[in-house]
């Protein structure tokens, strides 16, 4: 059985105040057995964010973190800062960092396995743009997007890999990709996983989907057999919707 799992992204929102009000709102709430919830705080709050979620099953993890282990990167977050302040996860490959901070799949590449020698655990996001999927491309670009940077991991460090769908298209759009359209490209990937890995693993990582899940369309998602839970935008910053969507499971 694979894990449940309902991410939110909270992206650059929410400052100091309103994200100790949200996590104590939250661990207030009762969730349906077995999902595992995360929340993604800015970098000036996470360390604040884990000791308010100490006692509760919720993690809190980082939106990003530097390819190398230190140095001279002014303004960047490294794996060992991370793991300092009790975050063990990190969001990589969001396509707004690549959109806006020009990350790619070399450096993507790099990322995951900064992230995965220091024993932090990733939500790698992938998925292809309108144009790929009007042009009906999408398949061979998530192939290449995952060719590019999950090829050569170590067997044992896919335990702490979580994978994201994304379509670029579906982001913060109120447009998601129907169930048949996730279900379809997650059993894609499984199967990816299957060829370049082996089947043990392919039916161990989670797949979870992004891309405009509200309240009302994430039952329908999850129930996919390959669809494992959701990366939450926009629904993630408010907390009733947030709720419902983790208790769609
Ligand atoms: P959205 O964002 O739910 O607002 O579409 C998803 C994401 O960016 O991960």
């Amino acid at each position: 059985m694979r894990n449940k799992i309902v991410a939110g992204n909270w992206k650059m929102n929410n400052d100091a105040n309103q994200t100790e009000v949200f996590l104590n709102n939250l661990i207030k709430q009762s969730f349906n057995n077995n999902v595992k919830v995360m929340v993604s705080p800015s970098f000036t709050n996470l360390q604040k964010s884990v000791i308010i979620l100490l006692d509760s099953e919720i993690e809190a993890i980082a939106q990003n973190m530097n390819e190398s282990e230190k140095g001279a990167y002014t303004g960047e977050i490294s794996p060992s800062m991370l793991k300092s302040v009790g975050v063990n996860r990190v969001i990589l490959g969001h396509s707004e960092r690549k959109a806006h901070y020009n990350e790619n799949d070399q450096i993507l590449n790099k990322k995951i396995k900064n992230a995965l020698k220091n024993k932090i655990g990733i939500i790698f996001c992938f998925g292809e743009e309108i144009n790929n999927r009007n042009s009906k491309k999408e398949f061979k670009v998530v192939e290449s997007q995952l060719s590019n940077t999950l090829l050569n991991i170590h067997e044992s460090d896919w335990n702490n890999i979580i994978l994201a769908y994304e379509p670029v298209w579906a982001i913060g759009t109120g447009e998601n990709a129907t169930a048949k359209q996730a279900q379809e490209m997650h059993s894609f990937v499984r199967n990816w996983i299957k060829i370049n890995y082996d089947k043990k693993i392919s039916e161990m990582v989670p797949i979870i989907y992004g891309g405009s899940v509200k309240p009302n369309n994430a039952l329908e998602i999850f129930s996919q057999p390959d669809v494992d839970g959701g990366l939450i935008g926009g629904a993630s910053l408010k907390i009733d919707d947030f709720v419902e969507i983790i208790n769609s499971f």
